[in-house]
């Protein structure tokens, strides 16, 4: 059954992953899943490695080794002379970055386009699709995030919530798989973290595979199907929400979750 299958099938696999810049060993080998539907919470402190997972995870960095499978499909890389990790398949690599779609902590819009524009931007002149098609799509998203008022207006007249919305939207407006969130609201003022953490929990309950990258550590506890807890480049702890943060194996993580729990 079709169905059955579907739901254990990784939409992202990494087995094993390692990397470094320079000297500087900065994932040690790190083995992850997220099935289909799945919330995965990557937590740790700073510089444990959670963005650089996810940069391998989007190709933005190329791992040194280890295995990378984006719907079953293995990214396949290569090392060059002086033994520097490269993409061996550069058009397998833009076929598979179109089924990830990233949220970066600093919203990264195009300030001279208006909201709807941002949001078509990519489906029309990557995915090709028709620019009408494009647009009902994206109203359909930002009605979603509550913005659809602003289609036509620019980014630097929106609150730094709205723009994070956008990015959302303009992240589903890509259809991706699975959608890689970086600490998506570090950057907003405390009054509009609700806003952007309550569009997000709606996008996971409609069943959308995320991994995200988060120090909001009730909103963690809330949506997660699976929490990463990393440390010094390798997983210390994993786990659901309820053995991560209730009941942590490892002294190092019962600390942090401690001190983010005080921090809150
Ligand atoms: N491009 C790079 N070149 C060299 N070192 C890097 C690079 N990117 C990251 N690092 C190093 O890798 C380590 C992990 O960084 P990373 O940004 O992944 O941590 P993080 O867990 O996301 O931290 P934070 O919570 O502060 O965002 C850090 O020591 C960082 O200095
Ligand atoms: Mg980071």
């Amino acid at each position: 059954m079709e169905l059955q299958s579907n739901s254990v099938n990784p939409v992202v696999a990494i087995d094993d992953l390692h990397k470094s810049y320079a000297d500087h060993h900065v994932l040690k080998g790190i083995s992850l899943r997220a099935n289909e539907g799945e919330v995965v919470s990557l937590i740790g402190s700073s510089g444990s490695g959670k963005s650089t997972l996810l940069r391998c995870i989007n190709l933005l960095e190329v791992p040194c080794s280890g295995s990378l499978r984006i719907n079953g499909e293995e990214v396949r890389l290569k090392k060059d002379r002086a033994g520097t990790p490269m993409i061996a398949d550069a058009r397998q690599v833009a076929r598979l970055r179109t089924r990830l779609s990233m949220v970066f902590q600093n919203f990264n819009l195009w300030p001279h386009r208006s909201v709807l524009e941002n949001v078509i931007e990519a489906p029309v002149y990557v995915l090709g699709e028709d620019r009408k098609d494009a647009i009902a799509h994206a109203e359909h998203l930002l009605e979603k995030v509550g913005l659809v008022d602003k289609r036509d207006v620019f980014p630097s007249f929106l609150s730094g919530g709205q723009q994070q919305r956008v990015a959302i939207a303009r992240a589903l407006a890509m259809r991706p798989q699975v959608l890689l969130m970086d600490e998506p609201t570090s950057a907003l003022d405390p009054e509009l973290v609700g806003e952007v953490l309550r569009v997000i929990q709606g996008i996971a309950e409609e069943g959308r595979t995320m991994i995200l990258v988060t120090h909001e550590m009730a909103f963690a506890r809330d949506v997660s199907s699976k929490v990463m807890f990393l440390h010094q480049g390798l997983v210390a702890e994993e786990g659901t929400p309820e053995q991560v943060f209730l009941d942590p194996k490892s002294e190092r993580c019962r600390q942090f979750v401690t001190a983010e729990d005080n921090r809150s």
